[in-house]
């Protein structure tokens, strides 16, 4: 069982959010998991150029950075984690950039059968709207959301209990393969809509029209 953590602050070890994401990643371990973590912070990172060439014949981004790597790991593991401190009440730059480069993992819903979690801190503690938009980008790829792991600039003994329990819950989801109804509704419901997206843009979006016949979804 294979596990990403992928944290987005600047701050990289030293980050409080990093820190609350990494009792996450301890817990999904004790549980069995192998968590590879990847730091943004560094990474060569191109804004997404809406050249749609993610959607055509071979389904790959022409930015030559560091997204490629990131996004195959994210593909090749059975859950995420997401680490990232509230900027203005939204995940940083640095996470929305990758986020933004996988508008093909949310077409095609590539992260399907997988589950994530999310840590996020802030300075007031209001850590709710990153937490929701974490589980929003999560089920637009096709991965059932399992919770956020929240706290203030500083984690406390509490909140890092709490980080620890939702990883092993992370791990124990990914291992049954749990199913929560309304997020699994959710993703049916989205993939239906994109399936008539795709059908109508078959000739220019044409890998998607591939993915989508193979998988039997049109
Ligand atoms: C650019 C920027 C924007 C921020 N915006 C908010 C905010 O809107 N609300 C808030 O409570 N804290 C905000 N903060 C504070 C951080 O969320 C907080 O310090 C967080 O714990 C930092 O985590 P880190 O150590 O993992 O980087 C902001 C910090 C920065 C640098």
């Amino acid at each position: 069982m294979r596990i990403l953590l992928i944290s987005s602050s600047p701050h990289e070890k030293r980050s409080a959010t990093y820190s609350l994401a990494a009792k996450i990643a301890e817990g999904a371990k004790a549980a069995g998991a192998e968590v590879e973590t990847v730091h943004l912070a560094g990474r060569k990172l191109q804004f997404c150029h809406a050249c749609e060439a993610c959607h055509r014949a071979h389904m790959t981004c022409h930015l030559k950075d560091d997204a490629h790597q990131i996004i195959l790991k994210m593909l090749n593991s059975d859950g995420l984690i997401f680490a990232a401190p509230n900027y203005l009440n939204q995940v940083p730059a640095q996470l929305k950039t990758l986020m933004d480069r996988t508008s093909n993992l949310i077409h095609c819903q590539r992260l399907l059968g997988k589950y994530a979690a999310g840590a996020v801190t802030s300075g007031s503690g209001n850590n709710e709207s990153v937490g929701a938009y974490l589980g929003d980008y999560a089920r637009l790829c096709g991965a059932q959301y399992v919770g956020t792991a929240g706290s203030g600039p500083e984690p406390g003994r509490k909140e890092l209990d709490a980080a620890f329990a939702l990883g092993g819950r992370l791990a124990a989801d990914i291992k049954e393969g749990s199913v929560y109804a309304p997020q699994a509704r959710e993703i049916e419901q989205r993939r239906a809509y994109f399936a008539e997206i795709v059908k109508r843009r078959k000739s220019d979006w044409d890998g998607e029209f591939h993915y989508y016949s193979e998988k039997g979804w049109l």
